[in-house]
């Protein structure tokens, strides 16, 4: 086994490798320009299993549209959950509410700066609180991700199960030793940023690592072995029936129940099962929209944490503008109603 360096001794290099690394190296993100709370927390929240591209033009968009923390409080939520639409995980955006509420009632609307404090907001885990801290207030609070966690069992060579909390808590524990005083905001966002384009899950691009020299991974060309994962729980599969129902240019959505997945949102009309086309004529009658012509069957898939909707859906002119939808124009669909995108890649079809 080649390099014998301590996992301590391995940890204790990241700093004086990766700051110089990240200065020369950092992309140019939008949350990167100042290190204002509320915009770092926003710009956390977003990236939490989102992809950096995907987060871009969103974060700009929000930060126009809510400024500060008060706007952001007293914003209607059916407008927050239009500004975050396509970005999944709404909880998200209602915990951000509920989080700039609780500052403006508990902190006098001031983003609090102890650690403790900004841990116990609602949506903020060990993960943000770490973040926000250390960019913000340049503490050594550790946020271990799962970038953070794949660089360090690569260097270190540790193949405890990355899914396990005490793993978890055990990396945070080694980095908090070594973040380094005044420089905390820039390391944490170091391991980021190496994980984000060199330490990359696949294909790794050990070449152009600064840690090449000490890492336990390249030394003993196992990269693609680490980290080690618990097996994954398989995917439930789900199929679904989805309604695009069609009259004078309207198409009837509804909303979703108030709890469980997409709680709240607006949908398109759908049922469990994959129906056949003569079974979802049938069941649009049974709406009351009175069906006139099946116009398209289209297949999409839309995967979820932990369900995979395989749905198939047919989009029908009708005759009725029945109670039991509202009828939106695309005008209206665009403009207003938060569609999740589970929905919304059959209304993109037409
Ligand atoms: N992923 C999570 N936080 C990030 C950040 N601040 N910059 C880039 N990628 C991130």
């Amino acid at each position: 086994m080649k390099n014998t360096d301590t996992k301590e001794e391995i940890y204790a290099r990241l700093p004086e490798t990766l700051l110089p690394w990240y200065r020369a190296n950092a992309r140019d993100l939008p949350w990167r320009k100042d290190r204002e709370p509320y915009h770092v927390w926003v710009s956390e929240i977003m990236l939490q299993q989102t992809r950096v591209e995907a987060v871009r033009g969103y974060y700009e968009r929000f930060l126009k549209a809510l400024p500060d923390i008060k706007s952001l409080a007293e914003i209607p939520e059916e407008a927050l959950l239009k500004l975050w639409e396509g970005l999944g995980y709404y909880s998200r955006a209602r915990n951000l509410q509920k989080a700039a509420k609780c500052i403006l009632g508990n902190h006098g609307g001031v983003f609090p700066s102890d650690f403790d404090a900004v841990r116990a907001l609602p949506g903020i885990g060990d993960y943000t609180a770490g973040a926000v801290c250390s960019i913000c207030y340049e503490m050594p609070t550790p946020a271990v991700d799962g970038n953070v966690l794949r660089i360090t069992a690569r260097m270190s060579g540790n193949t405890a199960p990355i899914d396990l909390p005490e793993t978890k808590k055990a990396v945070a524990n080694a980095l908090k030793e070594v973040y380094p005083k005044g420089h905390c905001g820039d390391f944490t966002q170091s391991l980021m940023e190496l994980g984000a384009c060199v330490c990359t899950p696949k294909s790794p691009k050990c070449g152009e690592c600064p840690a090449k020299d000490f890492c336990f991974a390249k030394a003993n060309g196992c990269a693609d072995k680490l980290p080690v994962k618990l097996p994954k729980r398989e995917k439930r599969v789900e199929p679904r029936t989805v309604f695009l129902l069609e009259c004078s240019g309207a198409f009837a959505v509804c909303k979703r129940e108030s709890k469980g997945l997409l709680a709240g949102l607006w949908q398109l009309p759908n049922t469990d099962g994959a129906l056949s086309p003569e079974a979802a004529l049938e069941t649009v009658s049974g709406f009351g929209a009175e069906p006139i012509e099946l116009l398209k069957e289209t297949h999409k898939v839309h995967i979820f944490t932990h369900i995979r909707w395989e749905m198939v859906g047919y989009h029908i002119l009708c005759k009725e503008k029945c109670d039991r939808f509202l009828w939106a124009t695309p005008k209206e669909l665009q403009s207003t109603y938060a569609l999740p995108t589970a929905f919304r890649i059959f209304l993109d079809e037409e």
